[in-house]
């Protein structure tokens, strides 16, 4: 089983919606400091479509791509109770097409820490850079090394929903700057039995003089580099960085 199939369905009430509703808020501010000329956007490794719909639903065009089945799944009945109109694709963000090209791209919540070697993060950047018109936008954060090796170097962490509880044990390898989780829920499904959910994430890490270079490789200009959730520079010990990219006009 790959990742985010079984855990798509417990996936926000693990305590990854909160991530979303706080993202989507500066989101918001970050717009303000680099506008978009239109409302064509594209939400890649959309999850669970949190962030597609609240989009949706403030009035911008929508596209939404995840490799995950299930977790589009998960968004499609999310956006069918907002009754908002979102265009889902199951495709893997290194090959994508989209039928039109989009003012903004966003790909939130370390989804591009997923891209394992350099080539693919880069194969991800070509791609982003031809499904934006000229001028549009790119933005994307990214767990750092700094994260990795503090956050997710042989922790365990424990949360317990009531009918769901979610462990989530780390591997990190200072070497490779790259970590795995093995994330195993506890479903209550009936009366005192639960569902064992187990999967194993790997991210990557890159250092963000290599993400500058591959983003400049592609063509793109780097408006901003932030420490994820402020407008200050990233410093060493930042744990995540927003960058914001643009195809020039
Ligand atoms: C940490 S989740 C973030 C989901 C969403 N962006 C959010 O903010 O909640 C990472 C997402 O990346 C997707 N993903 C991982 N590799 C992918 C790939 N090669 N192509 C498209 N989506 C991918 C996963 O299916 C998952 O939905």
């Amino acid at each position: 089983m790959g990742v985010y199939e079984e855990y798509a369905e417990v996936y926000d009430r693990s305590g990854q919606l909160a991530f979303s509703l706080k993202m989507l808020s500066y989101l918001e501010k970050l717009l303000q400091r680099h506008p978009v000329q239109g409302r064509t956007v594209l939400e890649l490794a959309c999850g669970t479509g949190t962030v597609a719909v609240a989009l949706a639903k403030a009035g911008w065009k929508v596209y939404a791509v995840d490799l995950s089945a299930r977790m589009l799944a998960q968004a499609r009945a999310k956006a069918q109770e907002a009754k908002a109109h979102v265009i889902w694709s199951q495709q893997d963000m290194r090959r994508f097409v989209l039928p039109e090209r989009v003012h903004l791209v966003t790909c939130l919540y370390d989804s591009l820490n997923y891209m394992l070697t350099s080539e693919d993060l880069g194969a991800v950047f070509r791609r982003v850079y031809a499904a934006l018109q000229p001028g549009g936008l790119f933005a994307f954060d990214m767990n750092t090394a700094w994260a990795l090796a503090t956050l997710w170097n042989g922790e365990t962490y424990f949360n317990d929903f009531g009918d769901l509880a979610v462990v989530f044990q780390s591997k990190y390898s200072e070497q490779e700057q790259r970590t795995t989780v093995r994330v195993t829920c506890f479903q209550q499904v009936r009366g005192k039995l639960y569902r064992k959910i187990v999967e194993e994430h790997t991210e990557q890490a890159y250092p963000p003089e290599h993400v500058s270079t591959l983003l400049c490789d592609v063509g793109f200009a780097i408006e901003g580099q932030y420490d994820c959730f402020s407008f200050s520079p990233p410093a060493e010990t930042s744990m995540r960085i927003m960058w914001v990219a643009r195809r020039p006009a």
